[in-house]
């Protein structure tokens, strides 16, 4: 097995060390105009959302698959860019050039089961320990929200996404100022769906070594349902953690979404 690297906090925020250890590099990226930068709290949706985004950029083609961060700096504008930072953290430039920002929510209670799952499987993140300690370790988004008519930021929810998928796919679309066929959308929802995620390679994150994502411990496309809180919350930790995120997301204006 890999060792578990600890994580470094940067103002105060828990971050992977090869971002921690360029910190400044990060802060100073200039993105272009075009590009579009999509912002989550980790395991909130990211994946799906970046596929649907790849998608509808290239008209529904399965075949391109636009990702890599390395690729970056080579690639030419616009790109799609991932990032799991807060908002006071990510690099100015892309307020600054008002770049399109898609940020995708997910209720807290299920986000942070599937972190928990992740965690176990994912060789470079610490050791989630046991789940009753685990659930200490809480989200606060509510800066996205509040930033969102300032900055134009499409603000997605994943249990919407689960609704709905071709309503958000839409929305996404005319967000990004496309207009795609009937045909081309339903493509695209159907590449989409968590069934042809989990069985695509390209998404499902195979691709990535064993040693790192052991995915025999838990698969990356793991359920993908709203609720399965249910079956990890006892009513006294989910009533616990009612309080401490109706605290903590108090005056946010977030439609409260922990008890879907
Ligand atoms: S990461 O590591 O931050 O990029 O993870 P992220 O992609 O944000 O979140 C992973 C969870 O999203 C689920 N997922 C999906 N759900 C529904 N439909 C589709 N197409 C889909 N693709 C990914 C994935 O299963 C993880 O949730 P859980 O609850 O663990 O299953």
């Amino acid at each position: 097995a890999m060792s578990r690297f600890p994580l470094i906090p940067v103002q105060g925020v828990p971050l992977m060390n090869h971002i921690a250890d360029n910190w400044d590099s990060v802060r100073a990226f200039e993105p272009h105009p075009s590009d579009l930068l999509i912002a989550t709290y980790p395991k909130a949706g990211t994946t799906w959302t970046q596929e649907i985004v790849d998608l509808l950029l290239h008209q529904g083609d399965p075949e391109v698959c636009s990702r890599g961060l390395d690729l970056l700096k080579v690639m030419p504008p616009p790109r799609v860019i991932k990032t799991h930072l807060p908002f006071q953290l990510v690099p100015e430039g892309f307020w600054k050039n008002k770049c399109k920002v898609i940020y995708v929510a997910r209720n807290a209670k299920d986000n942070l089961v599937s972190y928990f799952h992740f965690d176990r499987m994912n060789q470079t993140q610490p050791e989630p320990g046991p789940w009753d300690s685990y659930i200490q370790k809480f989200m606060d988004g509510k800066r996205y929200w509040e930033e969102r008519e300032k900055n134009n930021i499409l603000y997605l929810f994943y249990e919407d996404m689960k609704e709905n998928p071709r309503r958000e796919v839409e929305r996404i679309m005319r967000y990004l100022d496309l207009s795609l066929s009937d045909d081309v959308i339903g493509r695209i929802v159907e590449l989409t769906s968590f069934k042809a995620m989990k069985e695509n390679p390209m998404a499902n994150y195979t691709f990535i070594p064993m040693v790192v994502f052991d995915q025999t411990i838990s698969p990356f496309m793991r359920k993908g349902e709203v609720g399965d809180w249910t079956n990890h919350f006892t009513p006294e930790q989910s009533r616990l953690f009612d309080e401490d995120y109706g605290r903590q997301m108090k005056s946010s204006g977030i439609p409260f979404r922990a008890n879907i």
